[in-house]
């Protein structure tokens, strides 16, 4: 691993309008936080001229980050979809997967409106109980006194067991669910990794399609339930959605992808910030109280989602730059959320930061998270449970990082438990 002397090095001999921050090695190698820093200071809104994904703007302070995400009139998410990979090279085959994520108003409302009902908070109150008991369950089986990758045996399992509850899906198959998942941020132009299989890569895909119709099926015969595909099925303006095959596919895996990576690598980077920070563990252990806001600020220190994407409709003028109808305008969440004007000693994990929740891993606008008061829930519900059983998750070894410009994704945290 580079020293950050070496670090800030390399990100000095670059000239600025070279700077790229959409290789996925820097985020495979955690090597980011000097390139992101540079361009806060000294081109918050700066045009890269030529990159894999061709010419974009990156936005990397945390106002004008706000200031696009909530400006959808002109900033618009339908014109060229909302990851930095064009969305000709998203797909292979014939199918082109489209979801409210991918819409401008009118037509994102309604269909959002139809699903939100799962995870507003009354829903939220039913769903409580049954994620402590499946965190409780998670929890109680792990190895003790032995190392083990938290990712596989927590936040996979959790966040798993919590998207089957959600889309009402066979719960002994839900794996599938995680897979397809991650199959589907599997992108050569967001991994880095030419050697993907695009063709299997959509078969696999069509799998899932037919796994989900036939659910949708059952659903839509039955009276309506509480499980997003049911509300899918009898919902006013999505109840076609299934003779659409493009949008039906697209809105299921926006769900799962949208429940899953995120909230899996909030769970897994929070044990690597508590050991990186060892008196903020401390002061856990003496307040459990805080909680609810350490929730909050291991969503920004983490930021799941490194980036969204915009494509402008109009002329614009952002930080002082000229924005052209067409251009490619990315929001670096990971970098709103470092923004030292905003948060003070930003690289630091503080669990009782008073502005946490001011952080924009949710994104603002009309396209905000849907899920994450779920997300929150979920992340609460577990570490009040890891309270009361462990006074250590101790991190014993190398963290493993996904190559991938879009989720912050951790595939390995190796860890020993210290039960109290
Ligand atoms: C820590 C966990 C999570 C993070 C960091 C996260 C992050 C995000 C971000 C950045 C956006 C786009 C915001 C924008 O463009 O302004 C988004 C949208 C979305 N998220 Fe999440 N998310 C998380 C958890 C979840 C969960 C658990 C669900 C479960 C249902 C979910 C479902 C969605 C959906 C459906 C959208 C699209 C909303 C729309 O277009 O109107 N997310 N999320």
């Amino acid at each position: 691993m580079s020293t950050l002397t070496d670090q800030q090095a390399a990100v000095d001999a670059v000239p600025l309008e070279e700077i790229d921050v959409s290789r996925p090695e820097l985020y495979q190698n955690d090597t980011w936080r000097p390139w992101f820093a540079r361009l806060r200071a000294e081109a918050p809104v700066h045009y890269l001229a030529d990159s894999v994904t061709g010419p974009f703007w990156s936005v990397t302070n945390h106002h004008l980050i706000k200031e696009v995400d909530t400006n959808h009139q002109v900033f618009s998410s339908e014109a060229g979809g909302v990851v930095i990979a064009e969305p000709e090279d998203l797909e292979s085959g014939e199918l082109q997967g489209e979801s409210f994520i991918q819409l401008d108003e009118p037509k994102h409302a309604p269909q959002r409106q139809a699903v939100t009902p799962a995870v507003a908070p009354p829903n939220l109150a039913e769903l409580e109980p049954l994620i402590r008991e499946r965190a409780i369950d998670i929890l109680e089986n792990l190895p003790v006194g032995e190392t083990f990758n938290w990712v596989q045996e927590v936040s996979i399992e959790l966040t798993g067991r919590m998207l089957a509850t959600l889309l009402g899906f066979p719960y002994e198959e839900r794996h599938k669910l995680i897979y397809w998942s991650d199959l589907t941020t599997a992108i050569p132009q967001v991994t880095g990794d030419d050697s993907i299989d695009m063709k299997k890569r959509h078969e696999e895909l069509m799998e899932a399609a037919g796994a989900f119709y036939k659910l949708w099926d059952e659903r839509a015969a039955a009276p309506p339930q509480f499980d997003l595909i049911s509300m899918l099925a009898h919902g006013e303006d999505t109840r076609n959605m299934n003779e659409d095959p493009g949008r039906f596919l697209g809105t299921l895996l926006l769900l799962i992808v949208g429940g899953n990576d995120t909230t899996r690598n909030s769970i897994s980077g929070g044990v690597i910030a508590l050991n990186e920070a060892p008196d903020e563990y401390q002061k856990l252990r003496d307040n459990p109280g805080l909680i609810p806001n350490m929730v909050s600020e291991f969503i920004r220190w983490q930021t799941p989602v490194i980036h969204m994407r915009r494509t402008a409709l109009q002329d614009y003028e952002l930080g002082g730059k000229q924005i052209k109808e067409g251009d490619k305008v990315v929001m670096w969440y990971l970098s709103g959320n470092r923004d030292e004007s905003v948060f003070e000693n930003a690289d630091r994990l503080i669990i009782d930061r008073p502005n946490a929740r001011q952080h924009v891993a949710f994104g603002f606008g009309i396209h905000r998270c849907m899920g994450n008061r779920l997300a929150e829930m979920q992340l609460r519900i577990l570490w009040e449970e890891i309270g009361t059983r462990f006074k250590q998750v101790e991190l014993v070894g190398d963290v493993e990082r996904l190559s991938n410009n879009f989720i912050r994704g951790i595939k390995d945290v190796p860890v020993r438990l210290h039960p109290i």
